[in-house]
């Protein structure tokens, strides 16, 4: 069949919302459970869950919630429970240690508790009176640390063997709730906005995540006490869905700032250091030695690998406790402030989420993104395409790099390895977009803009919102926003370039097939292009049949589970390839 012009579409308008008659306004009872729904309304995060979703609300900048995140976390542990826990019980014994200010229990390979302290003494105190196991048969390694296990003097007097505590969910939705959230939708931008809720990570989540690395700083830091180990890309810059991977590097400036600030007088004293001939084997040396403690010593920390030759030198692993992939790096900072970037972005119109939200979850179904490293386009750089689209938008929806840094005042001047990451760090400074489109249109544009980009001859790059000449012969070029003679999705292939384009052709064309057609009965809107590929190409390939027929056809294999989304996390993974 001949491939179908995107720019032969009829545009029709997508801004209206469709009216009650043609699709049931009831949420089916199983689409939102009361857990997830109480957890999530729980407490106001330092972060703010979500900036941009109040306008009204002053948003923090990125260094203030990292700061805020990382204190919290300090003053929190995490622990092992029985499944015969007391909650009641269980919250008495600890608050001998110093009152308590939140705590969930959640489930992975056992029953965990977080439990957040109101000061850092409590966690000392419980540290001072907690003891090293002495196990019958196997031998232990007393490392200590803030992950505690919670033991019953008599288990089988206490409760039954199910845990009777509520469960904070840490996953992301199945895909029959994601079909039956989409379907009920009263609008494509409801449908956009729900899946962002669904996926989005939860203030527990984001705990979770910076006390793992508040742990793992322990860690290291019985080779190097004054470290911090920080999180960075989708864990903290507003775009993670639940289920996502840990990125986290070891940050050892603390040392050269110290250095510099004892410089004083005629003298000064040095440590004896042992040097090596590049930064680069300093690193490997380094991630290599906090590899082996971690495999060896760090509680819950399991499959550790030491991916050392990669451009970015990593240690990878599993914290079983609290069921993150981790990627641990050092010397990241230029990451770190694409983090804070792309928080900037996705704070600043609450569009943006939604949409890249939406985008990521279908390139991840269509296998345009993929949890193995290889020529594939990265999470990472969808999120650019987005705003740079956001960026094309007439008035813009998002202001330029550029924009960014003449903005800028003086104490948001960077420079990192010689690259200049200075931009704007406080985003109440920057004017709303006057730009109203719907996330209807917004994505129906995202896939005709793509779906006829010449990316044979034109890059993309956010610093300054225009496509530009490519400068080599990449078949995607993306401009790293901070290194900018390199290109972000070098690795991606001529032929993976090619299927997004004729993705991004077919889902422009079902959008556009959708506002003509009724859609009573069937997958409508963003439920219709998170349906598998093959399910897409034989709807276009069965368009002639009557509309009863390819309705039937599509009720079908909604009844064998084919439609929407993996469950598994999102396409990922470049950093041994990272350019
Ligand atoms: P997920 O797929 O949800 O994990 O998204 P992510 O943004 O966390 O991506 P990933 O884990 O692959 O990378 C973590 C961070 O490393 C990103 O957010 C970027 O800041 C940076 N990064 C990833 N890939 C590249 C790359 O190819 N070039 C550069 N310069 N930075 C990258
Ligand atoms: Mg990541």
């Amino acid at each position: 069949m001949a491939a179908r012009g995107v720019g032969l579409l009829t545009r029709l308008s997508l801004c209206s919302r469709r009216s009650p008659a043609q699709r049931p306004v009831f949420r089916p009872s199983s689409s939102a459970g009361p857990a997830a729904v109480e957890l999530r309304g729980e407490e106001q995060p330092p972060g703010g869950e979500g900036p941009g979703t109040d306008d009204k609300t002053p948003k923090k900048r990125f260094s203030e919630v990292q700061k805020e995140r990382r204190e919290q976390a300090q003053r929190t542990v995490l622990i092992h429970c029985s499944n015969k826990i007391n909650e009641r019980k269980f919250l008495n014994y600890l608050s001998q240690h110093g009152p308590i200010k939140n705590h969930f229990f959640y489930e992975s390979f056992g029953l965990y508790a977080l439990v957040e302290f109101c000061q850092k003494d409590a966690v000392d105190s419980l540290w001072n009176r907690s003891q090293t196991p002495s196990l019958s048969t196997e031998a232990v390694i007393p490392f200590r640390s803030r992950f505690f296990s919670f033991k019953l003097r008599n288990p089988s007097g206490q409760g039954s063997g199910q845990p009777c505590v509520k469960m904070s969910n840490q996953l992301p939705p199945k895909s029959r709730k994601l079909f039956d959230i989409l379907y009920y939708a009263e609008s494509v931008d409801d449908q956009l906005n729900s899946l962002l809720k669904e996926f989005e990570l939860t203030e527990e989540n984001t705990k979770l995540r910076y006390l793992t690395c508040s742990l793992i700083e322990d860690i290291a830091a019985a080779y190097f006490p004054d470290c911090t180990v920080r999180p960075f890309g989708s864990s903290v810059n507003t775009f993670g869905k639940l289920g996502c991977d840990l990125d986290m590097f070891l940050d050892l400036d603390g040392f050269k700032t110290q250095t510099t600030n004892k410089n004083i007088g005629n003298f000064w004293m040095e440590f004896q250091v042992k040097s090596v001939p590049s930064e680069r084997i300093a690193t490997q040396k380094i991630l290599s030695v906090i590899g082996e403690c971690l495999d060896h010593f760090g509680p819950g920390c399991v499959g550790v690998q030491k991916i050392l030759n990669a451009r970015c030198p990593l240690v990878r692993f599993s914290h079983q406790p609290s069921g993150f992939q981790c990627d641990l790096t050092t010397n990241n900072r230029i990451a770190l402030k694409s983090s804070e970037l792309l928080y900037i972005y996705g704070a600043l119109d609450s569009r943006v989420r939604a949409l890249v939200f939406s985008i990521r979850h279908w390139a991840r179904t269509h296998s345009l993104t993929s949890n193995i490293p290889g020529a594939w386009i990265t999470n990472f750089s969808l999120t650019m395409m987005v705003i740079f689209f956001l960026q094309r938008r007439s008035p813009p929806i998002l202001p330029t790099l550029d924009s960014l840094k003449s903005l800028a005042g003086t104490e948001d001047k960077c420079v990192i390895e010689g690259n200049n990451c200075t931009f704007l760090s406080d985003l109440n400074k920057i004017k709303p977009s006057g730009n109203t489109e719907t996330l209807e249109l917004l994505l129906k544009e995202f896939f005709e803009y793509f779906g006829n980009f010449a990316f044979n001859k034109n890059s993309i790059n956010i610093r300054q919102g225009k496509e530009q000449n490519k400068p080599d012969s990449s078949p995607l070029y993306i401009e790293n926003p901070f290194e900018t003679s390199l290109n972000i999705s070098k690795n991606v292939s001529q032929g993976q370039v090619q299927r997004f384009v004729d993705m991004a052709r077919e889902s422009a064309w079902i959008l556009d097939q959708d506002n003509r057609v009724s859609s009573e009965d069937r997958p409508w809107g963003l439920a219709a292009l998170l349906m598998p590929s093959t399910n897409i190409k034989s709807r276009k390939r069965s368009k002639s049949k009557p509309a009863s027929e390819r309705v039937r056809s599509l009720l079908e294999s909604i009844k064998q589970g084919n439609t929407v989304v993996p469950d598994s996390t999102d396409g990922k993974r470049t950093m041994g390839t990272q350019t």
